[in-house]
Parts: C-alpha cells; structure tokens; sequence
C-alpha cells in the first residue's frame, strides 16, 4: 500500500518484478492466449498475478476493455468468474474462442474434414465457382483494395468451407484462425500496424497459412482443457460472461465484482477500428469504417463542451493543447474515460479494486499524463489509491514509436521519433 501524491508518478521506482522480461513469447502465448495477435494485448503473467494477489476463487473479476479476452481467459484458469466486454465485434470473437475449450477429439474430426475439402476445392479438382457457394466471394471494394484477386479467391474458399461448420464453437474457432491469416494474406505492410499498401508484398499461400494456423490452435485447445478445472469447462458459460458492449454500459448488476483488470484504449482509440479492418471486412462487420470509429472512447466526433472532467490536470492538459482537434480528441477521451470509471464504481464491490494498466505519452510537445489524470479523476469519484505499480513494457504489442508532430503511430524505423510508451503504470484504486 502507499500514498502517492498524483503530480509525480514518474518518481514512483519501477518494480522489476512487473516487467515480466524473463517471459519467452511460449510462456505469453500459452493455452489459448496464442491464437491471435491483438495490439497491446496484456502479458497473462502479469493480469494472473494481479488477479492472485487482489482476489478470491469464486470472485467476478471485470474487464470493460476485454479486448482479446486476456483477463477473461486467466480469471476461468485461475478459477474466478470472468465478464468482459468490448466495443468491436472481433474483439468479442475472438474473447468467446479463446474462452471456449473445445472437445478436442470432436475438434480433430472437424478439422481433418476441412483439411480435406480444402485441399480438394483449391486444388480444383472440381470447380469450386460453378457450385452455389460461388456468390459467398465477397463483393467489396475495400476487399478488393487489400487482397490481390487470386489471394482473394482462395480464401474465399477456405471462408466458404468455414461457414459450413454447424457447430457455432467450432466454426468461431475456425474464423479465428481465418482472421489471424488475412494480414499475411493482403498487401497490407506486414510490418505496420497502420493500414498502409504494399504492393510489392511476397504472398503467401493462403492454404498453408490457414491449416498451420488451424493446427496450431488445435493443439493449444488441447492444453486449455488439460489446464482447466473440469467443473469450469463443463459449466463454461456460468464462468465467463463476455458481450460486444459499451464499457459505460456493463451488463452486471451493482456491486457484484471485487475486482477490475484492464488496459482501455489510448488516446487516438479509434486507431483501433483501423487495426482490425481486415477480419471485420471478411465477417461483415463494417459498415462504415467512419461510423465504426465513432464509438470508440475518446472520438472527436462528438462535442463534449460543458462536462466536468473531475481532474484539474486534465483541464490543463486540454488548454495548453489548445481549441483544435486534437484538443478536443483528449477532452472526450478524458470525458468517456470518466464515465468508464463511474460505470466501474457501480459494479464494483466496497473495498473492491481496480487495476487499470496504463501509460503516458506527448502530443506536440504537451504532456499527456492519463495515469496521473485517471489517479485524480478516480479519487474524486470515490476511490482512494491502493497502490500504483510502475513497469517497464518490454514485449507489448502496442507500436511504441509516435511522429513527434502528429503523435500518430508509425513505423519504429524512422529516427526522428519519440518512445510513447517506454514505461506504464498500473493504478491500484479501491473503491470507498
Ligand atoms: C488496450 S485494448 C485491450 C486489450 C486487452 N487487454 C487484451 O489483452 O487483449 C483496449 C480495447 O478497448 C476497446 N474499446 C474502445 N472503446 C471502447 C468502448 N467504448 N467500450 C468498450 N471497449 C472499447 C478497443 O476495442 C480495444 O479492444
């Protein structure tokens, strides 16, 4: 426990022990934490040793950013209750697959089933595109922007196959190994997390990608059964709770968990409507990319003039940012992040905690301290601080470079760059 006052927590000492270094991409990729590469996706180690140390077997653990599903998945492994939401439809897939053991002889079947259909429709031993399923190739010009047309074809058909699997868990799993090959599969730049074409891309055969994908899943499905307690799995749907929600808008009641563990999205958030635009295309999940970025906390397409932000920091910060986009972008993320805390309060137990994971970074110079802003917005809602941790990110995600003038990510490769996350905070706050 300590007290901290909110103005300084770059003094706080970094504590080795919650950088988790010594942990080799095996260990944070285990069980079904492997099966896709989310940005800024969390360190299992790092949310089982909160969840250790800060609650109870049978507690309901809370993450309203669930991304992924990392909380989720370590609270079922850790013999918790897990709820978790998230505002994007492929966030919410791939948090129910990776939460959902599949029976693993059942699973086998299915994928040696698919394995030989689709060696047998894309070697063309019968044509594919003269039989009904034909008019499943998607007509999209945004498709046809990121995918070659043959590379297209070819994962038409392994989506075709996919969606002829009647068991919804499997046919979910089998998406999820479609959607973590689509990037290798497109012109995209493999190397940024910004939507950028290359089109001298090498192209990898979508079938290969696909099956060493699916194979690999299928093994680590095996080690989340083996690992799981036999109660959960076979009551799996009393131990997580996961829904393509609101964070302000949390589908549980008052005062039901003693704990929250999550990392919510940066300020540019709606960066993430972009980052996941290749699997949401192939799944119909966008309308309208512009419509989709909307609902991301911190947009700046809605005015948020008269709010009381509950940081005198954070008044600061949007003043010297001044009366511009990206002003007002850091006022409605401070806004909604506000809100998000509110909604965490009602849910949260008296004496419960949360964990809110989180770093700083600058925008033409100005400061942007969202630790030091959520410790005091926290406090002042009713919270007091337990304990602020503060680590160093070696193996996040997260691109860690941002364009000194535009504070947009970009590639880490260019030198005239500024780290945006070198090091992060985890705030401890118990409600009061
Ligand atoms: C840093 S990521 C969380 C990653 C997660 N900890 C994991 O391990 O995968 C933040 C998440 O917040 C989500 N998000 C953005 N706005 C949201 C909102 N209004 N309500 C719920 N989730 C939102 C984004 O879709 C993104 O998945």
């Amino acid at each position: 426990m300590s007290s901290l006052n909110k103005d300084c927590l770059s003094s706080v000492a970094i504590d080795e022990t919650w950088s988790f270094a010594d942990k080799t991409i095996k260990d944070t990729t285990y069980i079904t934490h492997g099966y896709y590469t989310y940005p800024a996706k969390f360190i299992p180690q790092l949310v089982s040793r909160l969840i250790n140390e800060l609650s109870f077997e049978d507690d309901i653990i809370i993450d309203p950013f669930m991304g992924s599903g990392t909380t989720i998945v370590e609270s079922i492994v850790n013999k918790r209750i897990g709820i978790g939401t998230d505002i994007n439809d492929i966030a919410y897939l791939l948090a129910k697959v990776k939460t959902t053991p599949i029976e693993p002889f059942a699973l086998i079947e299915e994928f040696n089933k698919i394995k030989l259909d689709l060696l047998h429709r894309l070697n063309g031993q019968y044509n594919f595109f003269s039989n009904q399923s034909a008019n499943l190739l998607p007509q999209n010009e945004r498709i046809d922007y990121w995918f070659l047309p043959e590379q297209k074809q070819k994962l038409s058909i392994i989506f075709t196959r996919i969606l002829e699997i009647t068991n919804k868990d499997i046919r979910d799993f089998f998406l999820v190994s479609f959607a973590q090959i689509l990037k290798s599969c497109s012109i995209w730049m493999q190397k940024s997390v910004k939507p950028t074409r290359d089109k001298n891309k090498k192209m990898y055969n979508p079938l290969l990608l696909f099956l060493n994908q699916a194979n690999k899943m299928v093994r680590k499905n095996n080690d989340f059964n083996e690992i799981l307690d036999k109660q959960i799995k076979e009551n799996i749907d009393d131990y997580r709770k996961i829904s393509c929600e609101d964070s302000r808008n949390l589908p549980c009641e008052d005062g039901v968990s003693s704990l929250i563990i999550t990392s919510p999205p940066y300020v540019t958030s709606y960066e993430y409507a972009d980052l996941h635009q290749l699997p949401s295309l192939w799944f119909g999940y966008l309308g309208d990319l512009a419509e989709f970025r909307k609902k991301f906390i911190g947009s700046a397409y809605k005015s948020k003039e008269s709010i009381d932000l509950k940081s005198s920091l954070a008044e600061e910060i949007i003043n010297k940012l001044g009366n511009n986009k990206k002003g007002r972008e850091v006022k409605n993320y401070f806004a909604d992040m506000l809100e998000s805390f509110i909604e965490m309060k009602r849910v949260l137990k008296i004496g419960g905690k949360a964990c809110i994971v989180i770093g700083n970074t600058q925008f033409k110079g100005v400061d942007i301290l969202n630790a030091e802003v959520f410790q005091e917005q926290f406090e002042n809602i009713g919270f007091k601080t337990y304990n602020v941790i503060h680590r160093k990110i070696p193996s996040k995600m997260l691109p860690s470079t941002r364009d000194i003038s535009t504070g947009q990510f970009v590639k880490s490769t260019n030198s005239s760059l500024k780290f945006a996350y070198p090091t992060e905070y985890i705030l401890i706050m118990e409600k009061l």
